[in-house]
């Protein structure tokens, strides 16, 4: 448990992920702006395709969230990836976001994962330091490309 007692739970239902809608505004994309609908099917297919979700609450109260997912290819299916973590600024450095991310490994080891994968913005100095204090290292370059 983290400082704050705050259970860390599966999270299964598209109405709890659409609480999470202000905490993920922090990570980008704006998405109070994407209709409800949308958001409740990308919900459904994810879940088909072995995403897993994980939420943090205080009461009904929701402070985090992180989402994991298998990066599936025809050779191995031992590599998971992280997504989406947030934790509510009220309630940062309380041990919650740690939580969040062994929750997920638990989840992928539990499936036979062997590693865990995640991007992070090199400017995000707070996200870089968490999760190099939580044991993980910079292991490659990720690029991207706008297909506007
Ligand atoms: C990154 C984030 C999820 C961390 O959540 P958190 O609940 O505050 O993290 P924890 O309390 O579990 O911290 C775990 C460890 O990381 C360290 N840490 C966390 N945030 C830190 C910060 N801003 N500066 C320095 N160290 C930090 C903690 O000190 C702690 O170390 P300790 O156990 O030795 O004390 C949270 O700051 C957040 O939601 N940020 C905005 C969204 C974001 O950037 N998400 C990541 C996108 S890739």
């Amino acid at each position: 448990m983290n400082n704050k007692n705050i259970p860390i739970l599966p999270l299964t239902e598209p109405a709890d992920y659409l609480e999470a809608l202000d905490l993920l505004a922090e990570l980008g994309g704006s998405p109070r702006t994407i209709p409800e609908e949308t958001i409740r099917t990308n919900f459904a297919l994810c879940r088909q395709q072995g995403h897993a979700f994980f939420q943090a609450r205080d009461g009904r109260k929701l402070v985090g969230i992180i989402n994991i997912f298998p990066m599936i290819n025809a050779l191995s299916l031992t590599t998971w990836r992280i997504n989406g973590l947030v934790v509510d600024k009220a309630y940062r450095k309380a041990g919650i976001g740690r939580h969040l991310m062994q929750a997920c490994e638990n989840h992928a080891r539990a499936q036979g994962g062997k590693t865990m994968l995640l991007g992070v913005l090199t400017d995000n100095e707070q996200a870089n330091t968490f999760y190099e204090t939580i044991g993980y290292k910079v292991s490659a370059r990720q690029f991207s490309k706008s297909l506007a």
